[in-house]
């Protein structure tokens, strides 16, 4: 996870024009004199912008023509010409970056359609990912198609272009040198038309940035570095950003009555924890921090499963995979990593985050299929499958949750069914809720930041499957709909407070590569709830 890049804004007009007896800018600042690599943008018709146009001169326009017909490059989105020491230019390399619409059937490219605001930030993935071993690159981020908004456009960009780069490689002693895309420290220069309304964007950016990366790395790390003891000191790490975090340990969990939760722990040689951390960042609580008359409005509250790494149990998986189970703590790690975003951000928002952290192992401690365990609820619970454990996790921490803070709602975040995966595959993660409204939000907030959500039911005819014989429920509804009673489940722990489920088994590890993500772990929900958080709960 080495830091590898390093970004600087300019004006457009600084970056040095190519002609080739000019070496370099007079009074330019930063290292736009050593830039080698220029990176230029076009559109459908290979449109250049004017400031493109200036920078390489109608020399430059036709040598890109010419380049672009050999090769049938039609300035499509997310395709590139790369032009190497091309005759008349100063750069040792030009690369030229499509930003056009989708083709129609008629193989013609769509009118203008707007970009969405999760495509700049692809762009910038893609945009690094064609640098490569590039150490040193100036981009003229001058699109054929300007931005609505060209400072969020180029802060998004910014930020693409450090997700793509992240790199987990802190365990490999050899770096390969064949890895086309890992490289030493690169300077990137961006021309932009207000540098200095780039630069504030890009400080919220880069919080949200930092956020992702932290879950990611969190989610990669083994269960052997990374359990639950090591992870809640990971999220004590916070403080340093100001959210108040508290650890609860066995004895202290024991005392609240979790019993759910520390069911699953026991049969592990690791000592479960939960994490409360809290981001009181809303102006209601700094206005009556003093003035304890004043009734502060309530917080909005996030929960993630925790478990460090999910062997099953006493109802074991099988070997195939197994050490992809590392992973299911991606819903905590995402947990942290928002409130990381939010109050590295400053966000204007009282915001909770609980997360709960076990490790499910077989042993002599380990409990057994047919035990009955009381949740901090009250409610009893046959554990029937000691592989269904994610949900045993989250039921202590709903009630937990609502039971303390009187959260507006819970959005709770967990890879917790493979169930989710046969319905949905890697394109979506799974939302359940309670309450339309936050269900509309989120599924908003998923289509903006290209984390996308699909809705499933839920409804009192698959409450009913997990009915038990012996106690108040069952942990396992049988086979059929097993995302749906999973979700089920949750919500008799939530004691009628608007809730939202995500199931991100499909999408919060494993993950296919992208444009802005070639990690394992993929982050996915911080910057999702993010955007959720700034578009909906912060005055
Ligand atoms: N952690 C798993 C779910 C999972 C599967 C996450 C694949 C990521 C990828 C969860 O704890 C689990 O084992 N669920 C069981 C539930 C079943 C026993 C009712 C499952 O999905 O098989
Ligand atoms: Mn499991
Ligand atoms: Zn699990």
């Amino acid at each position: 996870m080495t830091e590898t890049l390093k970004i600087e804004f300019v004006a457009l007009a600084a970056l040095p024009p190519q002609t080739p007896s000019h070496s370099g800018p007079e009074g330019a600042g930063g290292n736009a004199e050593t830039a080698r690599t220029l990176v230029i943008f076009t559109g459908k018709d290979l449109a250049l912008g004017a400031a493109t146009l200036r920078l390489i001169g109608h020399k430059g326009e036709t040598l890109i023509k010419k380049a672009a017909s050999a090769v049938k490059f039609k300035g499509k989105a997310l395709t590139a010409l790369d032009l190497i020491a091309p005759a008349g230019l100063a750069a040792e390399r030009l690369i030229v970056v499509g930003t056009g619409g989708d083709e129609g059937k008629d193989g013609k490219l769509k009118k203008n359609e707007p970009p969405k605001p999760e495509d700049y930030t692809s762009l910038g993935g893609f945009a690094i990912g064609k640098l490569g071993h590039a150490v040193s690159a100036a981009i003229a981020f001058d699109l054929p198609r300007p931005p609505e908004d060209p400072a969020r456009a180029a802060a998004d960009f910014a930020a693409g272009m450090r997700l793509r780069d992240y790199r987990f490689d802190s365990y490999k002693t050899k770096k390969k040198e064949e890895d086309a895309e890992s490289k030493g420290r690169a300077e990137i220069l961006i021309g932009v038309d207000k540098p200095a309304a780039v630069r504030a964007q890009v400080k919220r950016g880069e919080a949200v940035t930092a956020g992702v990366l932290t879950a990611r790395s969190l989610i990669n790390e083994p269960a052997n570095v990374l359990y639950p003891e090591e992870f809640a000191k990971r999220a004590m790490a916070l403080r340093k950003h100001g959210v108040e975090v508290n650890v609860l340990d066995p004895a202290a969990m024991r005392e609240l009555g979790m019993g759910a939760l520390l069911g699953v722990g026991q049969g592990s040689a690791r000592e479960s924890r939960a994490v409360i951390m809290r981001w009181q960042g809303g102006k209601s609580a700094k206005a009556g921090g003093k003035d304890k008359s004043k009734p502060k409005s309530a917080p909005i509250a996030f929960v993630g499963k925790g478990v460090c790494f999910d062997t099953g149990g006493i109802s074991i998986k099988p070997a195939a995979g197994m050490e992809d189970m590392k992973g299911d703590m991606a819903g905590a790690a995402c947990v942290v990593g928002l409130m990381q975003a939010l109050a590295e951000r400053k966000a204007n928002v009282d915001a909770v985050g609980v997360i709960g952290l076990v490790e499910n192992m077989p042993g002599p401690q380990a409990q057994r299929p047919g035990d009955i365990v009381k949740s901090m609820s009250g409610q009893t619970i046959e554990v029937i499958n000691t592989d269904a454990e994610g949900r045993l996790v989250l039921a202590d921490l709903l009630w937990y949750v609502q039971d303390t803070f009187k959260p507006q709602f819970i959005v709770d975040l967990a890879t917790l069914t493979g169930a989710i995966l046969v319905a949905l595959g890697q394109e979506h993660a799974g939302l359940f809720t309670n309450n339309d409204e936050l269900g509309e939000r989120l599924i908003a907030a998923g289509k903006a930041t290209g984390e996308k959500l699909w809705r499933l039911p839920l409804g009192p005819a698959y409450d009913k499957m997990i009915d038990s014989k012996f106690a108040d429920m069952k942990n396992t509804g049988g086979r059929h709909a097993g995302s749906i009673t999973a979700a089920q489940f949750l919500q008799r722990f939530v004691n009628g407070t608007p809730w939202a489920h995500l199931d991100i088994a499909g999408t919060g590890m494993g993950s296919p590569s992208s444009e802005i993500n070639q990690s394992w772990g993929s982050g996915f929900g911080v910057r999702l709830l993010d955007r959720f958080v700034t578009d909906y709960y912060e005055a």
